[in-house]
């Protein structure tokens, strides 16, 4: 019974019966002529039926659809609108409903927009970003941190920080966060893909707006880059010192032995001033090495480009180093080929020259062979120095350009070099927008070559 009263039509049909049996039962009072009072009651019945049919379609009907389309909307579809040809205040209702439903629904497409770009932004950023709820459990964590991590994001996703990641330092940061209620930084190194990677992560408390601790967010940087700069340029401080250390140790204690007493004996005095002079002049080509160097990497340094002939080039730098090939036995040939010219500055190409000649000729035992090769194409120049001398180890060769890289230390200390030739070699070459490259092996020889723009 309550289901079928609980639709409104029937309930109002029945309704109606009652009022017009009620009607029946009082005018049965004032007459006894049953077929007019039939009759009066039939038309009642029925004007009142047809002004029901009439109040439910104008008004129920659209307002069940009007209830109907908000369910649409509370459930989220904003795509639910009302279709009805009704006027008046019905109608007016209606299209407010319409109304709201469109700006809903434009809401929800902006939204929509602003989520894809939040995310694209926060995919597309450099840094690993992790989101976790004031609980500890993970929201979100980007493609970045995924990269460093491994996995994928369902990985993380709903699951406690320190079930999935397995790392202390970043359960230490996310529990200082939470405990100081502000930005903590930490770094640790991962490996990643096999390379070791330096991380540096900042922890950052989320506040809502009582200022109530709602979660953290989790910034993961990659600073190996950094990490590689400051190692580098500790070592250059710790290879400059060392490299200094050693003449200046070695002429003070010479002078030292002289005014001892040594001075008076002259043959001792000449020996020991010699020394004094070679180690002199080593810490000034070690000097001029490093100037050289720091000239060449300032931002504002220029080169001074020349036409340059190579040829001329060639015939200036040969006299230099043929003095020292002659004293070792060795002999020097160079091959130039006819008016090979660059745009180049001259000094420098020559320093490239002569620092792939000394190294070609020290590091070639006695009655060796060094040769000088210089040929073009159409817009490149080639210089080739190649040797018959001991040769370097595969492994040694990517390490040659660093600054006081030396295969052989002790070796190399005694030709009296400090490893600085080839990283000023390669510095040229690179300001000039060229490149070298090496072919050697112990033992049969080396070929430096190096390729310049014309
Ligand atoms: N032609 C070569 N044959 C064999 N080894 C070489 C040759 N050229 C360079 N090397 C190796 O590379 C190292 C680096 O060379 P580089 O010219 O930079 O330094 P260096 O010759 O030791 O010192 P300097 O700063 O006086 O040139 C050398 O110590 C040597 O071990
Ligand atoms: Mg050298």
């Amino acid at each position: 019974m309550k289901v079928i009263f609980s639709r409104p039509l029937f309930a109002y049909i029945m309704g109606l019966l009652i009022l017009v049996f009620v009607s029946g039962a009082i005018l049965s009072q004032l007459t006894n002529e049953y077929i007019i009072l039939g009759s009066i009651l039939t038309v009642e019945y029925i004007i009142l039926l047809l002004i029901m049919l009439h109040v439910y379609d104008k008004y129920m009907k659209p307002i069940k659809k009007a209830s109907n389309t908000i369910d649409e909307l509370v459930k989220g579809n904003y795509r639910a609108r009302i279709h009805h040809t009704s006027s008046g205040s019905v109608a007016e209702l209606s299209n407010k409903i319409n109304i709201l439903a469109r700006n809903l629904s434009e809401f929800a497409i902006q939204e929509q927009m602003q989520e894809k770009q939040l995310s694209t932004v926060i995919d597309n950023t450099q840094s690993g970003l992790v989101l976790l709820d004031e609980k500890g459990y993970i929201h979100l964590v980007n493609r970045k941190f995924i990269s460093m991590f491994g996995g994928v994001p369902h990985d993380y996703n709903g699951f406690l920080y320190y079930e999935v990641l397995d790392n202390e330092k970043i359960h230490q940061t996310v529990q200082q966060t939470f405990l100081y209620e502000k930005n903590v930084k930490e770094s640790f190194t991962q490996i990643i893909e096999v390379d070791k990677k330096y991380i540096e992560i900042v922890g950052a408390p989320i506040f809502n707006e009582r200022n109530m601790l709602k979660g953290a967010v989790l910034v993961l940087y990659d600073i190996t880059h950094l990490k590689k700069l400051e190692l580098m340029r500790k070592d250059f401080v710790a290879n400059v010192s060392h490299e200094l250390k050693t003449p200046i140790t070695s002429i003070k204690g010479f002078a030292e032995t002289l005014l001892d007493g040594a001075m008076n004996d002259s043959e001792t005095l000449k020996n020991f001033l010699t020394i004094i002079n070679d180690e002199s002049t080593r810490l000034q080509g070690l000097i001029e090495d490093l100037l050289t160097l720091s000239r060449l990497e300032k931002d504002e340094f220029k080169l001074v480009r020349s036409t340059l002939n190579m040829n001329d080039l060639v015939d200036e730098v040969l006299p230099i180093i043929r003095q020292s090939a002659e004293q070792k036995g060795i002999s020097l040939t160079a091959e130039v080929g006819e008016s090979i010219s660059l745009q180049a500055d001259k000094e420098r190409v020559k320093q490239v020259v002569i620092n792939l000649l000394t190294n070609a000729i020290s590091y070639t035992s006695e009655d060796g062979e060094v040769k000088l090769t210089v040929t073009d194409t159409e817009d490149e120049v080639q210089i080739q120095v190649s040797d018959t001398g001991i040769g370097i180890d595969q492994e040694a060769i990517p390490r040659l350009f660093e600054r006081f890289y030396r295969v052989d230390k002790a070796r190399s200390r005694n030709t009296g070099g400090t490893g600085l030739g080839l990283a000023i070699v390669k510095h040229i070459v690179e300001v000039h927008e060229g490149k070298v490259s090496v072919d050697s092996e112990p033992n049969n020889g080396s070929t430096f070559r190096v390729y310049l723009p014309k």
